[in-house]
């Protein structure tokens, strides 16, 4: 298998500029995730991978090889799409063959690929049907099925779950990364899904208007989130504002929030006194204590808003000496979680679940 190596890659269309500057390494037999909203240039970095763009300027390599100058059909990659593009009028079977006939391969061989790639996929005995007669989930999986069989060196994956819903995405989440540890295949997957990308991923990258902002492991991204923009898009968080006081010795960071309060981060990286930050509270970051006196690090306030999820009601406390409500959650609620509204809770802050950064100018 390959590593992907994207070096000063960009592209512009017009006056656009979809993919800014963008320098990462995807490793060889890595799931590699390109998370960020629409419109950052997720699909347009996939398509210059596969070839069917050309880069405004930088290289693309593929292990030692630089392919910008390779067409699509010479870069042996496999690419899935978001609406599945199977051919409507053909079987299952053809669908999936008709990448390897194509290369000129036939007779058992074709046979042998096909049936083995599909019960990969788990499509075996579906092989006559046709698409109008399979659900989304079974067409999506055609459609790696048609992307795996010409064994690529290079998966690429853009939003194949998007179509589908809930309970399926969860299902061929697993089934896809199921197989890509089966085959170690190098694999780039583009998602807006911040769950997705975490529950699949080795690393994301995130995208932020064509540049990236933090290439990371789905712990770091959702522990030590490098940017404001970062903390905001991985998971929920409450970010605030606030101002330095004191930057060490011990391993904590006290910052004093827009509001007036102080609260204790771990250190995460190097900040001096008087520095502007923004600072992201995790909503489990904040374990509820009865007796405020008796804990550290807390935060006392009304409960203004509150929803049930099943596992956790969610709400907003109105807490003193913070500017804005703070995201909390609690878990196992029982029936008579509704009286929790407008009541006045005190929380112990985890400074391991603060993260803080510096505002940029
Ligand atoms: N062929 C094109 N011509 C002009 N502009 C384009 C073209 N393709 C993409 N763009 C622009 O480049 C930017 C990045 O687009 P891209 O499709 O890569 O975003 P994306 O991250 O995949 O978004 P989404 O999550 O909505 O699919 C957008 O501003 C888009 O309008
Ligand atoms: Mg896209």
């Amino acid at each position: 298998m390959t590593a992907v190596i994207l070096e000063g890659l960009s592209k512009r269309f017009g006056s656009t500029v979809a993919v800014n500057d963008l320098n990462l390494t995807v490793a060889d037999g890595e799931f590699f995730t390109l998370l960020g909203p629409s419109g950052c240039g997720k699909t347009t970095t996939l398509r210059l991978i596969a070839g069917f763009e050309t880069p405004t300027a930088g290289l693309i390599r593929f292990g030692d090889r630089v392919v910008n100058e390779l067409p699509p059909q010479r870069r042996n990659v496999g690419m899935v799409l978001q609406n599945y593009a199977v051919f409507p009028t053909m079987t299952v079977f053809e669908n999936v063959a008709y990448g390897l006939e194509i290369r000129g391969i036939r007779g058992k061989e074709l046979s042998r690929r096909v049936l083995s790639v599909l019960e990969l996929v788990g499509l075996s005995g579906l092989e006559n049907r046709r698409p109008e007669q399979l659900s989304g989930g079974q067409l999506q999986r055609v459609a790696l099925a048609r992307a795996l069989v010409i064994e690529p060196e290079i998966l690429l994956l853009d939003e194949p779950l998007s179509n589908l819903d809930v309970q399926l995405r969860v299902s061929i989440r697993k089934e896809i990364r199921r197989i890509q540890q089966a085959l170690r295949i190098t694999t780039v997957y583009v998602t807006h899904d911040q769950e997705e990308a975490l529950a699949l991923s080795d690393r994301i990258a995130v995208l932020n208007a064509g540049r990236l902002e933090q290439v990371a492991t789905p712990f770091e991204l959702y522990r030590a989130p490098a940017t404001k923009f970062v903390a905001r898009f991985i998971g929920r968080t409450t970010v605030l504002a606030g101002e330095v006081c004191d930057a060490g010795p011990d391993d904590l960071v006290a910052i004093r929030v827009d509001g007036g309060l102080t609260l204790r981060a771990a250190r995460l990286r190097p900040v001096a006194p008087g520095e502007r930050v923004w600072v992201s509270i995790r909503p489990e970051a904040l374990n509820p204590v009865a007796d405020p006196a008796a804990a550290n690090n807390v935060v006392s306030g009304e409960v203004r808003y509150l929803e049930f999820l099943g596992p956790v009601v969610r709400g907003e406390l109105k807490a003193e000496g913070v500017a804005e409500p703070l995201l909390f959650e609690l878990g196992r609620p029982g029936p008579d979680w509704p009286a929790l509204r407008g009541r006045v809770l005190h929380f112990e802050v985890d400074p391991a679940l603060v993260s803080y950064g510096l505002e940029r100018p």
